[in-house]
């Protein structure tokens, strides 16, 4: 049998450096478990646009499309602020996510104990907390049509669509009553059924699919504003949240500063299954490209980790391996290893790029 194959685009700013660090952990799982991929690497973003005038080329999409997991550093800079809409990085990454059918976005918060004093939240509030929002990453506002700038009565008028079929809301809806099944049996589904046709649908369809196949499964329904507000009052309340693209957007960013860096956040993109039973998949860290520290190995590589630790998990079938590099993260931070995004004011010489990755390394070797 072939090795598992993997496709790594490291993308643009901070991409490529936290890439590397992950690269020296993939290797390790070689050399150490015997987990042995097989990787390539290519362009997206910026850097693609670059070398091939476009974020994102034929020829890569169809990598994508053929390899077992995609892992993706960010995508984006404001070199490419002027470009045309569509030849931005961005839409390297919303293509990837489209073409693939990547319907599922997992993104978990997750507090670590050594980390609980750096969010902006009371320690009590977010020690401990376990959340996982999965938002919905193939339709809604991002990709509904009609969209555009048009001319309209003498003035411009900019148009997105907010669009939802009840087939594109039940399968999210079973993704993440599938997830809560493995964990704390509680899905919040949020929209705004208050004020939007798309948000009554959803209410409907997801508190369907709990009636027909999900009685197991506590469900309930939140506005996504109060969503926001209970995110920051009591975010423990939550165990499994589903929501729609763009309020999927939104919140998980809220939840990723409960967590006390946005450079600890992976994240799964998840499709269909493939042939071989392995679900389409792209893994990629939730922070941005941060240009602002690109290049100047200050990046927290973290989160980069963590979305190849969510691959090993939910591409490759190795909950235990993933366990095992989730725990060297947690080793790591409870030694006090801090990159600078994670050093109080007070704090002495954070940690750079590569000695948060050869920490890691380091904990993964003395837990062997
Ligand atoms: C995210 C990002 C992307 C999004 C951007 C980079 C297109 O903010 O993954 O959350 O809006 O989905
Ligand atoms: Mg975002």
């Amino acid at each position: 049998m072939s090795n598992p194959s993997l496709l790594i685009l490291p993308g643009d700013g901070i991409g490529p450096e936290v890439m590397a660090e992950v690269r020296k952990i993939i290797d390790w799982f070689a050399d150490r478990r015997g987990l042995v991929f097989d990787v390539s690497e290519d362009l997206v973003g910026g850097c693609s646009y670059d070398k091939h005038g476009t974020p994102l080329t034929d020829e890569v999409m169809a990598k994508a499309q053929s390899v077992d997991a995609v892992l993706l550093g960010a995508v984006g800079g404001p070199a490419y602020d002027d470009l045309d809409f569509s030849v931005k990085p961005e839409r390297g990454l919303l293509r990837l996510r489209k073409e693939m059918d990547l319907f599922a976005n997992l993104r978990p918060a997750q507090c670590f104990d050594a980390l609980a004093d750096f969010s902006s939240l009371k320690r009590d509030i977010v020690a401990g907390l376990d959340i996982m929002i999965v938002r919905e990453l193939t339709s809604g506002s991002y990709f509904g049509e009609p969209r555009g700038i048009f001319e309209e009565n003498g003035e411009r008028v900019g148009i997105n669509t907010q669009r939802y079929t009840e087939s594109e809301i039940d399968r999210v809806a079973r993704a993440a009553f599938d997830l809560a099944r493995k964990r704390d049996k509680r899905v919040c589904s949020m929209e705004k059924a208050n004020v939007m046709e798309s948000g009554i649908l959803w209410r409907e369809v997801v508190q369907a699919v709990h009636d027909a196949d999900y009685p197991d499964i506590e469900l309930t329904h939140m506005y996504a504003d109060n969503g926001g507000m209970q995110l920051v009052r009591n975010p423990k309340q939550f165990d499994v949240i589903v929501t729609d693209n763009l309020f999927g957007d939104l919140l998980s960013d809220v939840a990723a500063m409960l967590t006390g860096s946005l450079g600890m956040l992976p994240s799964a993109s998840l499709g269909a299954p493939m042939e071989n039973g392995r679900p389409k998949a792209l893994y990629e860290p939730v922070h941005g490209s941060a240009p602002d520290i690109a290049g100047q190995g200050k990046a927290n590589p973290i989160a980069c980790v963590l979305s190849f630790a969510m691959a090993l998990r939910y591409s490759f079938d190795k909950g235990d391996e993933a366990a095992r590099l989730e725990g060297a993260v947690e080793q790591v931070l409870a030694d006090g290893v801090r990159s600078a995004d994670l050093m109080q004011a007070e704090g002495g010489k954070p940690a750079s790029t590569s000695e948060m990755g050869d920490a890691i390394i380091a904990a993964l070797e003395n837990n062997l």
